[in-house]
């Protein structure tokens, strides 16, 4: 875990709760619930984070790439995004490990400047709750755009929160493919996954 992350997220969590939406690093067991889908034997995999913070679910994805995988990483504050490339970076070695100040409105600019425009994965912990309807429908519309048929976008829901009905609505073609509730994260969070198609 990257412990060192936790004073700079609280900081920044309590000066804007509202788009940064916590005020403590997602917990080891989310995180690694969170963590994409590797085999040794897959073809080589892109997978994108929205809303990487200090880095803790960035750290196990990281950990998990091989060298012919690439990771893009986006988050919209950057005091949060120069925390986490001062662990991620020295972690990624012979990787493919990029991270972007920017909003997750903007994936499809983001990737089209990596010459990318299909992903395997997005992995996601924005805050819905704190962007408006439009916001939410704009990056949501584009996981569905980059993802490929049969990729996964996997995102979480704090369980004192009411249910996240817009995700359902905008990835009406998505299917539920695995829930998981994580009781001993602060606060207690579920990790939804869901495949395109
Ligand atoms: C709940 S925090 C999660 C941080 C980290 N992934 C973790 O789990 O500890 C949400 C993150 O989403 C980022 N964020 C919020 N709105 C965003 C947007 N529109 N585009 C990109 N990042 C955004 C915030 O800056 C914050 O770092």
């Amino acid at each position: 875990m990257l412990k060192k992350g936790k004073r700079v997220l609280f900081t920044e969590g309590v000066l804007n709760i509202r788009s940064v939406g916590a005020v403590a690093p997602t917990g080891r067991f989310v995180a690694r619930a969170m963590a994409p889908e590797i085999k040794i034997s897959d073809p080589p995999k892109i997978i994108v984070e929205l809303g990487v913070g200090t880095g803790s679910i960035t750290e196990e994805i990281v950990k998990r790439l091989r060298p012919e995988d690439r990771f893009i990483g986006i988050d919209s504050n950057k005091v949060l995004l120069q925390e986490c490339k001062k662990y991620i970076e020295p972690m990624a070695r012979d990787r493919f490990v990029c991270v972007e100040h920017a909003d997750a409105q903007n994936i499809k600019h983001i990737l089209k400047a990596h010459n990318i425009a299909m992903v395997d994965e997005v992995i996601c912990t924005i805050p819905f709750r704190a962007l408006s309807a439009r916001e939410t429908k704009k990056i949501l519309a584009q996981v569905d755009d980059v993802l490929v048929s049969g990729g996964r976008f996997v995102f979480i829901r704090y369980l004192i929160a009411p249910a996240t009905k817009e995700v359902f609505r905008a990835l009406h073609n998505f299917t539920v493919v695995k829930k998981k509730i994580v009781m001993s994260n602060i606060p207690p969070t579920e990790v939804i996954t869901m495949r395109k198609g």
